[in-house]
Protein backbone atom coordinates (compact mmCIF):
# COMPACT_ATOMS: atom_id res chain seq x y z
CA UNK A 1 0.00 0.00 0.00
CA UNK A 2 2.34 2.32 0.69
CA UNK A 3 6.07 2.16 -0.83
CA UNK A 4 8.83 4.67 -0.02
CA UNK A 5 12.38 4.14 -1.68
CA UNK A 6 15.41 6.25 -0.30
CA UNK A 7 13.40 9.43 0.75
CA UNK A 8 15.31 12.27 1.63
CA UNK A 9 14.38 15.51 2.60
CA UNK A 10 16.34 18.92 3.63
CA UNK A 11 15.00 21.88 4.53
CA UNK A 12 17.81 24.16 3.59
CA UNK A 13 20.93 22.86 6.03
CA UNK A 14 18.28 21.08 8.01
CA UNK A 15 18.40 17.31 6.73
CA UNK A 16 15.08 16.09 8.49
CA UNK A 17 15.04 13.11 6.65
CA UNK A 18 17.94 11.04 5.25
CA UNK A 19 17.35 8.20 2.94
CA UNK A 20 14.66 6.30 4.65
CA UNK A 21 13.35 3.07 2.91
CA UNK A 22 10.22 1.59 3.87
CA UNK A 23 6.81 -0.26 3.08
CA UNK A 24 3.36 -1.05 4.57
CA UNK A 25 1.41 -3.77 3.12
CA UNK A 26 -2.56 -3.47 2.61
CA UNK A 27 -4.22 -3.75 5.74
CA UNK A 28 -2.34 -3.76 8.57
CA UNK A 29 -1.90 -0.89 11.23
CA UNK A 30 1.57 0.39 11.22
CA UNK A 31 3.31 2.53 13.79
CA UNK A 32 5.55 5.69 12.98
CA UNK A 33 7.59 5.33 15.82
CA UNK A 34 10.67 8.08 16.83
CA UNK A 35 11.61 10.91 19.47
CA UNK A 36 10.32 14.25 18.55
CA UNK A 37 12.33 16.14 15.19
CA UNK A 38 12.77 12.72 14.06
CA UNK A 39 11.34 13.53 10.57
CA UNK A 40 7.82 11.95 11.43
CA UNK A 41 5.53 14.46 10.18
CA UNK A 42 8.09 15.47 7.09
CA UNK A 43 7.42 12.18 5.83
CA UNK A 44 4.14 11.69 6.78
CA UNK A 45 3.49 14.90 4.72
CA UNK A 46 5.45 13.89 1.54
CA UNK A 47 3.18 10.58 1.83
CA UNK A 48 0.58 12.74 1.72
CA UNK A 49 1.36 14.79 -1.22
CA UNK A 50 1.28 17.78 0.96
CA UNK A 51 5.25 18.30 0.48
CA UNK A 52 7.89 17.40 -2.11
CA UNK A 53 10.81 15.03 -1.21
CA UNK A 54 14.55 15.95 -2.19
CA UNK A 55 15.21 13.18 -3.63
CA UNK A 56 14.05 9.60 -3.53
CA UNK A 57 9.99 7.92 -4.10
CA UNK A 58 6.97 7.15 -2.64
CA UNK A 59 3.98 5.00 -4.49
CA UNK A 60 0.70 4.78 -2.59
CA UNK A 61 -1.32 2.38 -4.17
CA UNK A 62 1.27 1.50 -7.01
CA UNK A 63 0.89 6.19 -7.70
CA UNK A 64 3.72 7.82 -7.22
CA UNK A 65 2.46 10.70 -5.50
CA UNK A 66 4.99 12.86 -7.15
CA UNK A 67 4.04 12.06 -10.99
CA UNK A 68 0.79 11.10 -10.27
CA UNK A 69 -0.41 13.04 -7.34
CA UNK A 70 -4.41 12.82 -8.10
CA UNK A 71 -4.60 9.06 -8.39
CA UNK A 72 -2.37 8.70 -5.35
CA UNK A 73 -3.62 11.75 -2.88
CA UNK A 74 -7.41 10.12 -3.84
CA UNK A 75 -6.51 6.74 -2.44
CA UNK A 76 -5.30 8.21 1.55
CA UNK A 77 -7.05 9.99 4.34
CA UNK A 78 -4.37 12.71 5.93
CA UNK A 79 -5.28 14.03 9.20
CA UNK A 80 -2.08 16.55 9.68
CA UNK A 81 -0.36 17.21 13.40
CA UNK A 82 -2.41 20.44 13.43
CA UNK A 83 -5.38 20.10 11.54
CA UNK A 84 -6.06 23.27 9.71
CA UNK A 85 -9.66 23.18 11.01
CA UNK A 86 -12.01 26.17 11.04
CA UNK A 87 -13.16 27.80 14.49
CA UNK A 88 -15.71 29.37 13.08
CA UNK A 89 -17.47 26.60 11.25
CA UNK A 90 -19.94 23.82 12.61
CA UNK A 91 -18.64 19.72 12.34
CA UNK A 92 -20.99 19.22 9.73
CA UNK A 93 -20.86 22.24 7.86
CA UNK A 94 -16.89 22.14 7.72
CA UNK A 95 -17.47 17.82 6.79
CA UNK A 96 -19.40 18.97 4.09
CA UNK A 97 -17.20 21.75 2.65
CA UNK A 98 -14.35 19.18 3.30
CA UNK A 99 -16.37 16.67 0.80
CA UNK A 100 -16.42 19.44 -1.57
CA UNK A 101 -12.66 19.92 -1.86
CA UNK A 102 -12.24 16.43 -2.02
CA UNK A 103 -14.74 16.14 -5.44
CA UNK A 104 -17.06 13.85 -3.53
CA UNK A 105 -20.20 14.40 -6.10
CA UNK A 106 -22.78 17.07 -4.66
CA UNK A 107 -25.83 14.53 -4.26
CA UNK A 108 -23.82 12.42 -2.34
CA UNK A 109 -22.55 14.55 0.24
CA UNK A 110 -24.94 14.50 2.65
CA UNK A 111 -24.96 10.67 3.02
CA UNK A 112 -21.14 10.49 2.96
CA UNK A 113 -20.61 13.46 5.65
CA UNK A 114 -23.34 11.75 7.91
CA UNK A 115 -21.01 8.12 7.25
CA UNK A 116 -17.95 9.39 8.62
CA UNK A 117 -19.47 11.53 11.27
CA UNK A 118 -20.96 8.06 12.17
CA UNK A 119 -17.42 6.47 12.24
CA UNK A 120 -15.65 8.80 13.80
CA UNK A 121 -18.50 8.96 16.16
CA UNK A 122 -18.76 12.40 16.16
CA UNK A 123 -22.12 13.00 15.20
CA UNK A 124 -23.92 14.38 18.66
CA UNK A 125 -21.62 17.25 17.77
CA UNK A 126 -22.51 17.82 14.33
CA UNK A 127 -23.89 21.01 14.81
CA UNK A 128 -21.67 22.63 17.65
CA UNK A 129 -18.88 25.41 16.52
CA UNK A 130 -15.59 23.47 16.04
CA UNK A 131 -13.95 25.97 18.15
CA UNK A 132 -16.30 25.00 20.91
CA UNK A 133 -15.10 21.26 20.57
CA UNK A 134 -12.92 19.77 23.37
CA UNK A 135 -9.57 18.44 21.81
CA UNK A 136 -10.71 14.67 21.98
CA UNK A 137 -13.70 15.76 19.82
CA UNK A 138 -11.22 18.20 17.31
CA UNK A 139 -9.15 15.15 17.18
CA UNK A 140 -12.42 13.21 15.72
CA UNK A 141 -13.33 15.63 13.41
CA UNK A 142 -9.55 15.38 11.80
CA UNK A 143 -10.45 11.60 11.25
CA UNK A 144 -13.79 12.39 10.10
CA UNK A 145 -12.20 14.32 7.47
CA UNK A 146 -9.59 11.81 6.72
CA UNK A 147 -12.38 9.22 6.35
CA UNK A 148 -14.26 11.06 3.95
CA UNK A 149 -14.60 9.14 0.33
CA UNK A 150 -13.53 6.44 1.88
CA UNK A 151 -9.48 6.23 1.24
CA UNK A 152 -8.04 2.62 1.60
CA UNK A 153 -5.28 4.29 3.76
CA UNK A 154 -5.47 6.78 6.77
CA UNK A 155 -2.58 8.77 7.57
CA UNK A 156 -2.93 10.10 11.19
CA UNK A 157 0.04 12.25 12.44
CA UNK A 158 -0.15 11.57 16.26
CA UNK A 159 -3.70 10.98 16.66
CA UNK A 160 -3.35 11.18 20.33
CA UNK A 161 -0.92 14.03 21.06
CA UNK A 162 -2.59 16.00 23.55
CA UNK A 163 -5.03 13.90 24.65
CA UNK A 164 -6.25 13.63 28.07
CA UNK A 165 -6.17 9.67 28.80
CA UNK A 166 -10.10 8.93 28.46
CA UNK A 167 -9.66 10.70 25.39
CA UNK A 168 -6.98 8.48 24.26
CA UNK A 169 -8.68 5.56 25.21
CA UNK A 170 -11.34 6.89 22.61
CA UNK A 171 -9.12 7.86 20.14
CA UNK A 172 -7.56 4.33 20.42
CA UNK A 173 -11.03 2.57 20.24
CA UNK A 174 -11.93 4.13 17.32
CA UNK A 175 -8.57 3.35 15.51
CA UNK A 176 -8.97 -0.35 16.09
CA UNK A 177 -12.46 -0.63 14.60
CA UNK A 178 -11.09 1.69 11.52
CA UNK A 179 -8.03 -0.83 11.29
CA UNK A 180 -10.41 -3.70 9.83
CA UNK A 181 -11.37 -1.38 6.76
CA UNK A 182 -8.40 0.71 6.45
CA UNK A 183 -4.43 0.20 6.05
CA UNK A 184 -3.28 3.01 8.94
CA UNK A 185 -0.01 4.41 9.56
CA UNK A 186 -0.02 6.60 12.16
CA UNK A 187 3.09 8.40 13.90
CA UNK A 188 4.12 9.04 17.59
CA UNK A 189 6.57 9.48 19.92
CA UNK A 190 4.80 7.53 22.29
CA UNK A 191 5.76 3.48 22.54
CA UNK A 192 2.72 2.29 24.87
CA UNK A 193 0.96 4.20 21.89
CA UNK A 194 2.23 1.43 19.14
CA UNK A 195 1.68 -1.69 21.70
CA UNK A 196 -1.67 -0.24 21.81
CA UNK A 197 -2.93 0.02 18.67
CA UNK A 198 0.17 -1.39 16.16
CA UNK A 199 0.60 -4.64 14.92
CA UNK A 200 3.83 -3.48 12.73
CA UNK A 201 6.30 -0.53 13.80
CA UNK A 202 8.62 1.91 11.61
CA UNK A 203 10.89 3.51 14.34
CA UNK A 204 13.08 6.35 12.80
CA UNK A 205 15.76 8.76 14.38
CA UNK A 206 17.65 11.78 13.34
CA UNK A 207 15.36 11.21 10.14
CA UNK A 208 16.76 7.59 9.60
CA UNK A 209 15.52 3.82 9.68
CA UNK A 210 16.60 2.00 12.83
CA UNK A 211 14.26 -0.68 13.27
CA UNK A 212 10.86 -2.10 11.52
CA UNK A 213 9.07 -5.45 12.24
CA UNK A 214 6.29 -6.82 14.60
CA UNK A 215 6.27 -5.03 18.21
CA UNK A 216 7.88 -8.44 19.12
CA UNK A 217 10.61 -8.35 16.84
CA UNK A 218 11.61 -5.18 17.93
CA UNK A 219 11.37 -5.99 21.67
CA UNK A 220 13.64 -9.01 20.63
CA UNK A 221 16.28 -6.63 19.38
CA UNK A 222 16.66 -5.84 22.93
CA UNK A 223 19.75 -7.56 24.77
CA UNK A 224 18.93 -9.46 28.45
CA UNK A 225 21.43 -9.16 31.24
CA UNK A 226 22.41 -11.46 33.97
CA UNK A 227 23.33 -9.41 37.38
CA UNK A 228 25.53 -11.39 39.41
CA UNK A 229 26.46 -10.91 43.26
CA UNK A 230 29.32 -13.02 43.75
CA UNK A 231 32.20 -13.05 46.97
CA UNK A 232 35.53 -12.91 45.63
CA UNK A 233 38.39 -10.53 43.87
CA UNK A 234 36.96 -8.09 40.85
CA UNK A 235 39.32 -9.91 38.82
CA UNK A 236 38.94 -13.03 39.49
CA UNK A 237 35.16 -12.41 38.80
CA UNK A 238 36.20 -10.52 35.26
CA UNK A 239 38.90 -13.05 34.58
CA UNK A 240 35.91 -15.91 34.71
CA UNK A 241 33.02 -13.89 33.51
CA UNK A 242 34.70 -12.51 30.21
CA UNK A 243 35.20 -15.64 29.25
CA UNK A 244 31.89 -17.43 29.49
CA UNK A 245 30.74 -17.68 25.63
CA UNK A 246 27.70 -15.61 24.49
CA UNK A 247 28.19 -12.53 26.42
CA UNK A 248 28.59 -9.39 24.64
CA UNK A 249 30.20 -7.50 27.43
CA UNK A 250 30.65 -7.58 31.27
CA UNK A 251 30.54 -4.41 33.79
CA UNK A 252 32.05 -4.68 37.38
CA UNK A 253 31.85 -3.18 40.58
CA UNK A 254 33.46 -3.85 44.09
CA UNK A 255 32.19 -2.90 47.08
CA UNK A 256 33.80 -4.38 49.95
CA UNK A 257 34.05 -8.58 49.39
CA UNK A 258 31.67 -8.79 47.00
CA UNK A 259 31.63 -7.69 43.13
CA UNK A 260 28.40 -6.65 41.66
CA UNK A 261 28.45 -8.02 37.94
CA UNK A 262 26.17 -7.21 35.04
CA UNK A 263 26.37 -9.19 32.01
CA UNK A 264 25.02 -8.33 28.61
CA UNK A 265 23.98 -11.38 27.13
CA UNK A 266 25.20 -11.42 23.15
CA UNK A 267 21.68 -13.16 22.38
CA UNK A 268 18.48 -12.76 23.67
CA UNK A 269 17.45 -16.44 22.41
CA UNK A 270 20.46 -17.86 24.06
CA UNK A 271 19.42 -16.16 27.62
CA UNK A 272 19.46 -19.33 29.66
CA UNK A 273 21.68 -21.71 28.82
CA UNK A 274 24.12 -17.81 28.92
CA UNK A 275 22.69 -17.38 32.72
CA UNK A 276 24.18 -21.08 33.54
CA UNK A 277 27.36 -20.67 31.61
CA UNK A 278 27.89 -17.51 33.47
CA UNK A 279 27.17 -19.80 37.13
CA UNK A 280 29.30 -22.43 36.34
CA UNK A 281 31.84 -20.13 35.98
CA UNK A 282 31.42 -18.43 38.33
CA UNK A 283 31.75 -21.62 40.58
CA UNK A 284 34.27 -23.14 38.97
CA UNK A 285 36.35 -19.70 39.57
CA UNK A 286 35.38 -20.40 43.27
CA UNK A 287 33.31 -16.98 43.50
CA UNK A 288 30.74 -17.47 45.90
CA UNK A 289 27.59 -16.84 44.02
CA UNK A 290 25.04 -14.81 46.40
CA UNK A 291 22.47 -13.90 43.99
CA UNK A 292 21.78 -14.23 39.99
CA UNK A 293 18.51 -11.88 38.60
CA UNK A 294 17.98 -11.96 34.83
CA UNK A 295 16.73 -8.95 33.46
CA UNK A 296 14.68 -9.01 30.05
CA UNK A 297 14.73 -5.82 28.24
CA UNK A 298 11.74 -3.64 27.87
CA UNK A 299 10.49 -2.45 24.92
CA UNK A 300 11.61 1.54 25.98
CA UNK A 301 14.55 -0.20 26.61
CA UNK A 302 14.91 -1.38 23.40
CA UNK A 303 13.79 2.15 21.94
CA UNK A 304 15.74 4.34 24.08
CA UNK A 305 18.45 2.18 22.73
CA UNK A 306 17.72 2.31 18.94
CA UNK A 307 16.72 5.96 18.60
CA UNK A 308 20.05 6.89 21.11
CA UNK A 309 23.33 4.88 20.43
CA UNK A 310 22.31 3.52 16.47
CA UNK A 311 21.21 6.53 15.51
CA UNK A 312 24.20 8.55 16.69
CA UNK A 313 26.52 5.58 15.40
CA UNK A 314 24.66 5.33 12.04
CA UNK A 315 25.74 9.26 11.49
CA UNK A 316 28.71 8.65 12.33
CA UNK A 317 29.47 6.35 9.60
CA UNK A 318 27.88 8.60 7.31
CA UNK A 319 29.52 11.66 7.77
N1 LIG B 1 9.22 23.82 7.83
C1 LIG B 1 10.39 23.51 8.38
N2 LIG B 1 11.48 24.29 8.19
C2 LIG B 1 12.68 23.97 8.73
N3 LIG B 1 12.91 22.89 9.49
C3 LIG B 1 11.87 22.07 9.72
C4 LIG B 1 10.55 22.34 9.19
N4 LIG B 1 9.73 21.35 9.59
C5 LIG B 1 10.48 20.51 10.33
N5 LIG B 1 11.77 20.94 10.41
C6 LIG B 1 12.86 20.25 11.11
O1 LIG B 1 12.97 18.94 10.56
C7 LIG B 1 13.21 17.98 11.58
C8 LIG B 1 12.11 16.94 11.58
O2 LIG B 1 10.88 17.54 11.97
P1 LIG B 1 9.49 16.77 11.97
O3 LIG B 1 9.33 16.08 10.66
O4 LIG B 1 8.45 17.73 12.37
O5 LIG B 1 9.75 15.68 13.10
P2 LIG B 1 8.73 14.88 14.05
O6 LIG B 1 7.37 14.95 13.43
O7 LIG B 1 9.29 13.50 14.08
O8 LIG B 1 8.78 15.53 15.40
C9 LIG B 1 13.33 18.76 12.88
O9 LIG B 1 14.70 19.01 13.10
C10 LIG B 1 12.59 20.04 12.59
O10 LIG B 1 13.09 21.09 13.36
MG1 LIG C 1 5.61 15.58 14.18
Amino acid sequence: MIEVEHLSKSYGAVAAVRDLSFQVEKGQVVGFLGPNGAGKSTTLRILAGFLGASSGRVRIAGFDVAEEPHEARSRLGYMPETSPLYPEMKVREYLAFRAELKDVPRAQRKLEVGRCLELARVSDVAEVLIGHLSKGYRQRVGIADALLRSPPLLILDEPTAGLDPNQIREVRALIGGLGAEHTILLSTHILSEVEASCSRAIVIAKGQLVATGSIDEIRGRGRPEVRLVLRGARDAAARALGASPGIASVALEERGDLVYATATLADAEQGDEATERLVAAAVRAKLGVRSVMTHAATLEEVFADLTREEAAARSEVAS
